[in-house]
C-alpha cells in the first residue's frame, strides 16, 4: 500500500500518541478527560438531538454551535470557528495561517503536533528554547518571523503566561498571526479571548 503514498507522507515521521491505559476507571487528565462524570444536562442534550434529524446533513457552518459559543464568551458568532478538536482546527490554522516566508515560532518543549503540522504544510518553523525554569519567555519572541503559535499553559509543561504577556507579544506583532493555543486554558491560565473583543 505504501507504494501509493506520496513523497511527503514518505518524509513524515508519525505522530507517537502518549502512553493510552486501558485498565478502567482511569481518568487521563492528559487528554483533558473529566473525573467528574458526564454531566446530565450534556447527556439530556445527546439523547434530544438523538432522533430521525440523524439522517440529515448537518449545518455546514455549525451556526447554532458558533451562536451558544458565541453567547457564553461574550463574542460575535462569526468570530467562533467550530471544528472536530482542537487538533482540526489547528490544521486549518497551520495552512491557512501560519505559512510565510519567514520562521514560525515556537516552543522547543511544547505540543509535538506542531513540527509535524510544519512538515506536512511546508512551513518554515524555529524552536525557542524555554528558560532554566521550563518557562516561555516572552522577549524571546519578540523578533522578526512569519508568524507565532503558543499554548497558554505549555504543553507538556503545563506552565501558563499570563494575559498581559500575550497582549505584549500581540502589540509587538501587529502585522503577524499570533495563535494562542487553549487547549488547557480550563486547568489555570487566563483566556486571550478579551483581546479579540478589544481589538475586533
Ligand atoms: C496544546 C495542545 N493543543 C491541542 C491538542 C489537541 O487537542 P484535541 O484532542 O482537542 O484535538 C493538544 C493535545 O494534546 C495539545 O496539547
Amino acid at each position: 500500500m505504501s507504494r501509493f503514498w506520496s513523497p511527503l507522507v514518505h518524509s513524515l515521521t508519525p505522530y507517537v500518541a502518549g502512553e493510552q491505559p486501558t485498565m478502567s476507571g482511569l481518568v487521563k487528565l492528559n487528554t483533558n478527560e473529566s473525573p467528574y462524570g458526564t454531566s446530565p444536562r450534556a447527556l439530556t442534550a445527546i439523547s434530544e438531538a438523538t432522533d430521525d434529524r440523524l439522517r440529515l446533513y448537518p449545518d455546514p457552518t455549525a451556526r447554532r454551535l458558533r451562536e451558544v459559543i458565541a453567547v457564553r464568551h461574550d463574542l460575535d458568532p462569526d468570530q467562533v470557528f467550530a471544528g472536530n478538536g482542537s487538533d482540526e482546527v489547528l490544521a486549518h490554522i497551520f495552512h491557512a495561517l501560519l505559512n510565510h516566508e519567514e520562521p514560525l515560532l515556537f516552543p522547543d518543549i511544547t505540543y509535538s503536533f506542531y513540527s509535524t503540522y510544519c512538515r506536512l504544510y511546508g512551513i518554515n518553523f524555529r524552536r525557542i528554547p524555554l528558560d532554566e525554569n521550563m518557562q516561555v519567555r516572552i522577549e524571546d519572541y519578540l523578533q522578526p518571523c512569519g508568524a507565532i503559535i503558543l499554548p497558554n499553559p505549555n504543553a507538556p509543561t503545563g506552565i501558563a503566561r499570563p494575559l498581559s504577556d500575550i497582549e505584549t507579544l500581540i502589540r509587538q506583532h501587529p502585522d503577524q498571526v499570533v495563535a494562542i493555543d487553549e487547549a488547557y486554558v480550563d486547568f489555570g491560565a487566563e483566556s486571550a479571548i478579551p483581546l479579540v473583543k478589544e481589538t475586533s
